[in-house]
């Protein structure tokens, strides 16, 4: 019996393989999407498209339009205007099954048990559905996320994009109390890279999706190798998954970890206390290490997977 998740995503190159690789891996009992990397009603369009494109019957709800205190701020220079800049879009006929993904993450981990929370994007929407209903957190099995780092950021020197664009809902995440919480930041992610011959393969194969995915593994490569001098292209989102689903394949440090939210030079830093024999409470098992020719593998073989 597969894992039970909800991913709550803000498609994004990366989150669209979050989402192929999460199908294939866990049971999705659904997406929610959140303003981040575009607003929310491509973020919500681009969800519906990857469940089109590859015939994924998932639930996809739509949620926050603006982080909680914060302006609203997006990230196309790494992922479009659209957030899923690249190769020509298809028609998508799917529509989303509500605009409720805070009601749908409650009423979800409250109608199952051992419910994984998935997020891969600013955590506006886990944080409201924390605080409107705090006993989800006794419920879940935990919440696995990418964000954060222990070391640089990419945003700003300290802060990471999710982290950063909704810092007081991350605050609300990381002292929530929940049983385990796993953290996939940039430390992590930038070890599993996608480069030129993995996106060779997958237009070889010729097949609808992995022709999509080379599609737009092509514009996020160049983006990234532009902006950051890479040759290859973390895929961070997928990180977050495969820390629920292959959790082996990867090494994890217990540490207290907390957010700074509003520091002038600061905002969104994740700060991990890896002071040895240190008392603080370990609140969070940082990912520090993968296996990611395993993880890779597991990547293509999903992409493929759809044909
Ligand atoms: C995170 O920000 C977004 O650009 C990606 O989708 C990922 O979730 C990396 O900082
Ligand atoms: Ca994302």
């Amino acid at each position: 019996m597969n894992t039970k998740i909800i991913l709550d995503c803000d498609p994004g190159h990366d989150d669209a393989m979050a989402i192929l690789l999460a199908a294939r891996e866990c049971d999705v009992l659904a997406i929610t999407t959140v303003s981040g990397n575009a607003p929310l009603h491509l973020t919500t369009a681009n969800a519906l498209l990857m469940c089109e494109l590859a015939g994924l019957d998932i639930p996809v709800h739509s949620g926050a339009d603006r982080p909680l205190l914060v302006p609203a701020a997006h990230a196309p220079r790494a992922h479009g205007a659209t957030g899923l800049d690249g190769p020509p879009r298809p028609q998508v006929y799917l529509e989303a099954t509500s605009a409720d993904a805070v009601g749908c993450i409650i009423s979800t981990v409250r109608t199952h048990d051992d419910v994984w929370l998935v997020p891969v994007g600013p955590l506006t929407n886990i944080a409201l559905a924390i605080r409107q209903a705090p006993d989800i957190v006794g419920r879940i099995a935990g919440i696995s996320l990418m964000g954060g780092a222990v070391g640089p950021g990419n945003v700003t020197p300290t802060a990471e994009f999710n982290i950063w664009a909704d810092p007081h809902a991350a605050l609300i995440v990381f002292r929530s109390g929940t049983r385990v919480l796993r953290m996939a930041g940039l430390n992590l992610t930038h070890q599993l890279c996608v480069g030129p011959e993995v996106i060779a393969a997958l237009r070889a194969d010729g097949g609808t999706v992995p022709t999509f995915m080379a599609g737009l593994f092509d514009f996020y490569l160049a983006s990234y190798q532009e902006r950051a001098g890479l040759e290859a292209a973390p895929m961070h989102d997928p990180c977050a998954v495969l820390a629920v689903s292959r959790p082996e394949l990867f090494s994890f440090g217990a540490r207290h970890v907390d957010v700074e939210a509003d520091g002038d030079l600061t905002r969104g830093m994740t700060v991990v206390d890896e002071r040895p024999g240190t008392e603080a409470v370990r609140n969070c098992d940082v990912a520090y290490s993968i296996d990611a020719a395993a993880a890779l593998d597991l990547i293509v073989d999903a992409v493929r997977n759809y044909g």
